[in-house]
Formats: structure tokens, C-alpha cells, sequence
């Protein structure tokens, strides 16, 4: 991969699909090829954010408190992290971002959609991501792999199906922006090597100009 461009890349998906592990995978041989790369998640990042974090995973609230301070935590990541790296011409690889938040907060749990878009907008001053790679699985294979689990992954399979079907449309409407993989279809090493050579692909022509001009 060449150096000196900036891309934004977002992985989504439902719980236990595996992103943790194809990102790290993804960082390493990037990085390997030259890119300079910050991984990154959400919610969390910066202190305020993963402080936000830690206060949504273990406190029950209401769907719309939740909300507002999932995009609280994406104000402080967006000012704090993604852009000042996407400035220095690094590559971003952010495990959840909006697409996440119209899943879960307005696909599961009944949320406007409209509403959220417009606060998404606010929260990321308008920054899309260049593509978004999306690891489906099926909820209930996905759940059985969560060791740990927070207050989400504790929601019903009900809740979990409506998360993934929300993604699936997500990805019907604009289907330019995503990879669509299979989780656990081989191992995390070859699914970033398959991974890197269909970003080749899909982000040649793209460079910095034409992120940089996105984010005016
Ligand atoms: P995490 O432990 O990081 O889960 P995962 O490994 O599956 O990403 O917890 C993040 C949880 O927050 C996850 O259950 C999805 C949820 N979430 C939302 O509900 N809305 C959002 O906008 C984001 C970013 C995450």
C-alpha cells in the first residue's frame, strides 16, 4: 500500500463477530506494508470518552440518555483522535462507529432514525468514513462468544436479530460504502490478507484530496 493516505475505515457488526481480532490483524500488516495506522474504538477512545464508555456498559438508562451520550463520546473521539490522525495522512481502523448507534439505538431499540442521522452528523462534523467492513454472523453463535458480558450482550436474541437486520439494511442502502464478510469463514490472518487486497481495490483513486475535501 502506498503511504502519505489518509482512510477511514469502520468495522461493524453484531456481538462476538470477531472484529477485535481481524483489526489487530489488519493494523499489524498494514503497518508491516508501511501505513502508519490507529486503531481505535468506540465508544471510547480519548479519557472522557472511555469514562463515557464505562458509565453506558454498566448502568442501566434509558434509550435515549444512552444515545445522546453515545454521541457525546463521539464529539470528544472525533475532536480528540480520528481527525487529528486522518491530518497526519494515517490510516483509521475504528471498531464500531455510527452505523453502530442506528443499529442498536434505532433499528433495536426504536429510536427515530432521522434523529439519529442528524446527531451523527453533528457528533463526527459530517466525517464518513471511506468504507465500512461489515463481519456478519448469526446472534445466537455470536452471543455464545461473549466471555464477559455487558449490559448489550445481555439483551434478548430478539434484540440482537432486530441489531443485525438494521445492519443488513444499512448496508442495502448505501451498498458502495461496505464489505460484507462472513466472521470465522477462515482464520483472522487470512481474512485481513483477502481483506488488504479488496481495499486495494475499492480505495484506489481514493486519496487524501478526496477525504480531506469530505471533511471541509
Ligand atoms: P463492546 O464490548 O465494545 O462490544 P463489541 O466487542 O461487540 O463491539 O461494547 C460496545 C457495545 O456498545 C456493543 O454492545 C454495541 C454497543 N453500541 C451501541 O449500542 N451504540 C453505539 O453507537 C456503539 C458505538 C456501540
Amino acid at each position: 500500500m502506498k503511504k502519505k493516505k489518509a482512510f477511514f475505515i469502520t468495522f461493524e457488526g453484531p456481538e462476538g463477530c470477531g472484529k477485535t481480532t481481524l483489526i489487530t490483524e489488519l493494523k499489524r500488516k498494514l503497518k508491516e506494508g508501511g501505513a502508519t495506522v490507529t486503531a481505535t474504538r468506540e465508544p471510547g477512545g480519548p479519557i472522557a470518552a472511555e469514562k463515557i464508555r464505562e458509565l453506558i456498559l454498566n448502568n442501566p438508562m434509558g434509550a435515549m440518555t444512552e444515545l445522546f451520550l453515545y454521541e457525546a463520546a463521539r464529539a470528544e473521539h472525533l475532536e480528540k483522535v480520528i481527525n487529528p490522525a486522518l491530518i497526519s495522512h494515517n490510516w483509521v481502523l475504528c471498531d464500531r462507529f455510527t452505523d453502530s448507534t442506528l443499529a442498536y439505538q434505532g433499528y433495536a431499540r426504536g429510536l427515530d432514525l432521522k434523529l439519529i442521522k442528524t446527531l451523527n452528523k453533528i457528533a463526527t462534523q459530517g466525517i464518513q468514513p471511506n468504507l465500512s467492513v461489515y463481519l456478519d454472523v448469526d446472534p445466537e453463535v455470536g452471543l455464545k462468544r461473549a466471555s464477559d458480558p455487558n449490559r448489550f450482550e445481555r439483551e434478548s436474541l430478539e434484540f440482537h436479530h432486530r441489531v443485525r437486520n438494521g445492519f443488513l439494511s444499512l448496508i442495502k442502502e448505501d451498498p458502495k460504502r461496505w464489505i460484507r464478510l462472513k466472521a470465522f469463514s477462515s482464520s483472522a490472518e487470512k481474512m485481513a490478507e483477502s481483506l488488504i487486497a479488496q481495499l486495494e481495490k475499492r480505495l484506489t483513486g481514493l486519496g487524501r484530496k478526496k477525504s480531506e475535501k469530505s471533511r471541509k
